[in-house]
């Protein structure tokens, strides 16, 4: 695909359009497209044609607007325009269009399409703020999150019901570059090996019983499935988990702090970069016991503890030129505790996260962080998916470049295996 001139040159999109009131809006979006010089296939639900006729969408687009699953058309078009679409774009996107598209419903041409396409579907849902908060819409933008699509989401504002809440399109120079790096995705990651640590760590107990944490391992998952669409060599180091590992990227298991640790420092002069993501216990039972400890033996008055390694501190002594990024879990005092840990640990990047905060922290899909780094830089992003977040934390991380003393970009180094 050439890809000269405006940002979508000769790129193919299929803009689809469902029964909300920001209807109208895919008629600016549609134009938008049409100057990035974008060849775009409009396709209206029956809901979307009671809002915007497709007469107003065919004038703009320069070609037929497919409304109907059924049409007496020579070609099959739920086959054939996602066939030659380099990315379905499904502006505005209802709650009945997204849970369609989630359960693999197929009763109209838009959703028969999202079942026989192969690229990339971009969905910028537009609904009434309880709506978008509902648990069933949330589970289904995650099921549709987790089986690749992009989700734009929507704008906190005033909604056409003259409340206030989180529901409005998303802006448009927003969608736009979803659509972009989904049809073109970045690649600035290129050449570069990175190293994620994701997840908690299990300090045994017993053998069937442990102390752990309630980290679900998202952020660093989100992270490496970032990196590694960015043209990373990604390595993952993992804590237990419940998740499916991202296509492309290679997972190490680890369950202690102990084998974290290894597992890490060994592969420290493979990477160019370590984010240290997990979880990490700091303490483990200095005794685990070899055998079950029965109830019969009675209470157990104490169990010792003692502290586990700091990994990340223990890389930043050892690191030659690699960055480092670590995360603050914080309860209360982010930015200061953040500040303390930023120099503590002698990381690069810090992202402080305050995981008792709405919308952030352990097993949610989304997270709001601040970054920190040695510059002296502050970002503070607003609530985003984790995938969003990573991409924000990775993009940041470029800007520390070059990375101290980095090694030449080159992904032809062979890995070292653990020790
Ligand atoms: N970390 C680590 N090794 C540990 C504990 C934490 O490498 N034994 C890393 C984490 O992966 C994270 C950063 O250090 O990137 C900060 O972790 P956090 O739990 O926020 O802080 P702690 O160092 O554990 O300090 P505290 O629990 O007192 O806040």
């Amino acid at each position: 695909m050439q890809n000269t001139g405006p940002a979508l040159t000769g790129f193919r999109i299929v803009l689809g359009v469902t029964g909300s009131i920001a209807a109208y809006k895919a008629v600016s979006l549609l134009r938008r497209l049409r100057q990035e010089s974008a060849h775009v296939n409009v396709v209206m639900t029956a809901g979307a044609c009671r809002f915007v006729t497709p007469l107003t969408f065919e004038v703009l687009s320069g070609a037929h607007v497919a409304t109907d699953l059924f049409e007496a058309h020579q070609e099959m078009l739920h086959l054939s325009l996602p066939e030659q679409a380099d990315a379905i774009l499904i502006a505005p996107a209802t709650a009945n269009c997204l849970a369609k598209a989630a359960l693999g419903l197929a009763d109209d041409l838009l959703s028969t399409m999202l079942l026989t396409t192969q690229c990339p579907v971009i969905f910028a849902p537009a609904m009434d703020g309880d709506m978008w908060r509902h648990p069933t819409v949330a589970e289904h933008v995650e099921t549709l999150r987790r089986r690749g699509a992009i989700i734009v989401a929507p704008d906190e504002g005033p909604l056409a019901s003259g409340r206030v809440g989180q529901g409005r399109l998303a802006e448009e120079h927003l969608i736009l570059e979803a659509l972009q790096s989904a049809v073109s995705p970045r690649r600035d990651w290129a050449g570069r090996r990175l190293l994620i640590s994701a997840g908690p760590t299990q300090e045994p107990i017993d053998p069937v019983r442990f102390i752990s944490n309630r980290s679900s391992g998202k952020m660093g998952y989100a992270l490496a499935e970032a990196a590694r669409k960015r043209g990373a060599e990604v390595l993952l180091v993992s804590g237990p988990t419940a998740l499916q590992p991202p296509a492309g990227v290679e997972v190490l298991s680890v369950e202690t702090a102990e084998e974290m640790g290894k597992a890490i420092q060994s592969r420290l002069a493979w990477s160019h970069a370590v984010i240290m993501a997990a979880a990490v216990a700091d303490f483990r039972p200095v005794r685990p016991s070899t055998q079950k400890l029965k109830k019969q033996q009675g209470p157990i008055a104490t169990l010792p503890l003692e502290p586990t390694e700091d990994i990340l501190r223990e890389l930043s002594k050892r690191r030659t030129t690699q960055l480092l990024v670590g995360f603050a879990a914080e309860t209360e005092d982010l930015l200061a505790h953040a500040q303390e840990k930023l120099h503590a640990k002698g990381v690069d990047l810090l992202i402080a996260n305050d995981v008792t905060a709405a919308g952030s922290g352990f097993g949610s899909d989304t997270n709001r962080v601040i970054l920190l780094d040695r510059t002296g830089r502050t970002e503070a992003l607003p609530l985003l998916s984790k995938r969003d977040v990573a991409d924000r934390i990775l993009a940041h991380m470029l800007t520390l470049q070059p990375m101290p003393g980095a090694p030449e970009k080159s992904s032809r180094t062979q890995r070292p295996r653990e020790e």
